[in-house]
């Protein structure tokens, strides 16, 4: 089933983050442009949205992040002069212009978290399901990731009020993330009932090593307990903290692990960012061969 059967066609996509751990890169350019391989990161997230058909997205921006609206623009002085100086391989790096899809801003003026930037898709989504996609987080490696699209199926058919992807990390890596408790642990590409939720836990308070990885999709239901949602972890409010009131509800909350095939890329630390950014120039179709070779010599160099 595609998404288009689901009904779902609203996506939301958090940018409004400081980037603080990816100083001094960030300092005057948002984390979500920087690039990887030949496009920025959150070019790669809406690729993905688009793949999934979803229709409308809702950025939600902050200080400083002019050049994600300028990125997404289609700019006809460029594509005018690519033309007319002979470049026409040059305009195919810019097909993503043409996507179907409506986008929207909202800028959220205060840094209170990733649940308060959420609260700004309200007035956007209204009573309609709609994805969260973090715009600095990459899932497959040429997004052609179909997540989002099972988990909107999977919140449709099962009557859902929130689907979340989760991916296990290592134990010491638990304290960076949302963490689930489950009955036990899925398989890859498997489903399971979010028993609890519990935002960046210590490891000892760490109910298992399945953590929140970057893309959900949720009901409406999610507003109202957003704006009961106290500032918990770094006095932020915590999307994490309005999913657990959902679970305290009652409600029903999957969760998927993500299939091996989408591997989440974390954009928001540098050594993941050098991790992603070397794998997929090691395996850009143009670049990639001579690249393993250089890295293979360097390499070599090291060990002699
Ligand atoms: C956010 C969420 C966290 C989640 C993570 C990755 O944290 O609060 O629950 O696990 O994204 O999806 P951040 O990376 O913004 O600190």
């Amino acid at each position: 089933m595609s998404i288009a059967n689901s009904g779902i066609t609203n996506a939301v996509v958090p940018v409004a983050g400081l980037g603080t751990r990816m100083l001094p890169a960030t300092k005057s350019q948002p984390k979500e442009m920087l690039p990887v391989g030949k496009r920025p990161v959150v070019q790669y997230v809406i690729e993905e949205l688009d793949r999934n058909n979803f229709q409308r997205v809702l950025f939600i921006t902050g200080a400083n992040k002019y050049s994600i609206e300028n990125h997404f623009d289609p700019d006809p002085v460029l594509t005018r002069h690519l033309r007319e100086t002979g470049k026409e391989e040059l305009l195919e790096e810019l097909e993503f212009e043409r996507s179907q899809l409506h986008f929207f801003y909202t800028r959220q003026k205060t840094q209170r978290g990733l649940g308060d930037a959420i609260l700004h898709a309200e007035e956007f989504s209204g009573t309609q399901p709609f994805a969260v996609a973090l715009g600095d987080s990459i899932l497959g490696r040429n997004s052609q990731s179909r997540a989002l699209s099972h988990m909107a199926e999977l919140f449709t058919t099962q009557k859902c009020a929130a689907v979340v992807a989760f991916e296990e990390v290592p134990l010491e890596d638990v304290s960076q993330y949302g963490i689930a408790a489950a009955d036990k642990m899925p398989a890859p590409g498997e489903q399971f009932v979010v028993r609890d939720i519990v935002e960046k836990p210590t490891r000892d308070e760490a109910p298992s090593q399945l953590a929140v990885a970057a893309r959900y999709i949720f009901g409406p239901q999610i507003f109202p307990a957003l704006h009961h949602t106290a500032p918990g972890k770094g006095g932020e409010i915590q999307l994490t903290d309005a999913i657990r009131a959902l679970v305290h509800n009652g409600e029903k909350v999957l969760g998927v692990r993500l299939p091996q095939s989408d591997t989440r890329y974390d954009i928001g630390n540098f050594e993941d960012y050098f991790k992603t950014f070397v794998e997929f120039a090691l395996f850009d179709e143009k670049y990639g061969p001579a690249l393993r070779q250089h890295v293979r010599q360097l390499l070599e160099q090291e060990n002699a």
